[in-house]
């Protein structure tokens, strides 16, 4: 099946062209970074206007990339939820209309669903595996069956980890999206030379918690009493990418053990971070474990990753109906068959 895929959950505005959920034709990201960064974080009114704008362009040009028409497109999946309700109405919108005029069958799939399926663009992994979910809006840790078999093991309790990426880099003038900008000066700090905590490592249980390590280090920054720049800056980038890297990679191995899982899926925005992916890469060599990191245009918010779901759904029958709506909070371990 020829696969038309829209994606505007956050600030990307995306359209892909995939083939029978594996083959990516086209992939094309239309970022709102500049829109955003003078304000150090998504303002949702303006990430709707901009969607409205960039979506007929977006579509447009997957097609033009994937060398086909919209009359060669055989079904439509977009992202229904979960995340800002105002710009996934433009994406569920668009899809609505193309599926409505050209009679094609439409889904709505979960924008996390979407990250953890995105490995198998690029490679077949066998379930069960673990999917450690890192992304702006959600650290999660899910046991995956299958195609719509999630079971939620763990979560954050208040801040997602590229929230605490993007926080911190905003209490140090860095700018937004943070977590990139941390992890390039990381590369040149010391990770030992200064301890911050921790949070939940020794507990019990697979959830996880950053706002305390956010706490941290502004409390750090407070007590320097001046502006942090130089090498002082890159240790504190350091540090503060060790503690969170830390926490995922020795959490989430816990979890593949306890639940007898070898392979372990690493997918969202956070995916890119090297120190993470580093630190996995050393877990797996030591241990018979996969570990599968998706390349980084497939980590980030893209159309192409669903369409993994999106053809499995489609394939089996299920579509939604033209009353398809947004859901800005919708559980992964919720995906049901109702899907309108
Ligand atoms: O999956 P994503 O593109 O959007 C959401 O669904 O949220 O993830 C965006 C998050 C942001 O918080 C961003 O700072 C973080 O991913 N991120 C990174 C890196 N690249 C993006 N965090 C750490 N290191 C990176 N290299
Ligand atoms: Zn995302």
């Amino acid at each position: 099946m020829l696969l038309l895929t829209i994606e505007t959950s956050c600030d990307e505005t995306s359209a892909a062209v995939v083939r029978d959920g594996r083959q990516v034709l086209s992939n094309v990201i239309a970022s709102q970074v500049d829109v955003h960064a003078r304000y150090g974080g998504v303002v949702p009114e303006l990430a709707s206007r901009r969607h409205i704008e960039a979506i007929s362009v977006v579509v447009d040009e997957a097609l033009e990339k994937a060398c086909i028409t919209l009359n060669d497109v055989e079904g439509i999946a977009v992202t229904r939820g979960p995340g800002l309700i105002g710009a996934l109405l433009v994406g569920i919108s668009a899809a609505k209309a193309m599926a409505l005029a050209l009679d094609l069958p439409l889904i709505g799939v979960h924008h996390m669903e979407g990250h953890i399926l995105a490995p198998l663009l690029e490679r077949e992994i066998e379930f069960p595996f673990l999917a450690l979910a890192v992304s702006g809006g959600h650290t999660h840790l899910y046991r995956v069956d299958g195609i719509g078999r999630y079971t939620t093991l763990g979560r954050t309790l208040d801040d997602a980890a590229g929230e605490a990426f993007d926080k911190v880099a905003k209490l140090l003038g860095l700018g937004y999206p943070g977590g990139v900008v941390i992890d390039r000066l990381a590369a040149k700090g010391d990770p030992g030379a200064i301890n911050f905590p921790r949070p939940l490592l020794h507990q019990e249980g697979y959830d996880f918690s950053f706002s305390g390590i956010k706490t941290s280090v502004l409390n750090y920054v407070r007590r320097q009493g001046e502006p942090i720049s130089g090498d002082h800056l890159s240790d504190l980038a350091a540090s503060f990418q060790a503690a969170v890297v830390e926490v995922l990679t020795v959490k989430t191995l816990r979890a593949a053990e306890a639940a007898g899982l070898s392979r372990i899926v690493v997918a969202g925005g956070v995916a890119c971070n090297s120190g993470l992916r580093a630190s996995f890469a050393a877990a797996a060599a030591q241990r018979d474990l996969l570990v599968h990191f998706p390349a980084p245009i497939l980590c980030a918010d893209n159309a192409a990753m669903l369409a993994v779901a999106g053809d499995f759904y489609l394939s089996r029958g299920e579509r939604a109906s033209l009353d398809l709506n947004g859901a800005a909070n919708w559980p992964l371990d919720q995906v049901g068959p109702a899907r309108s």
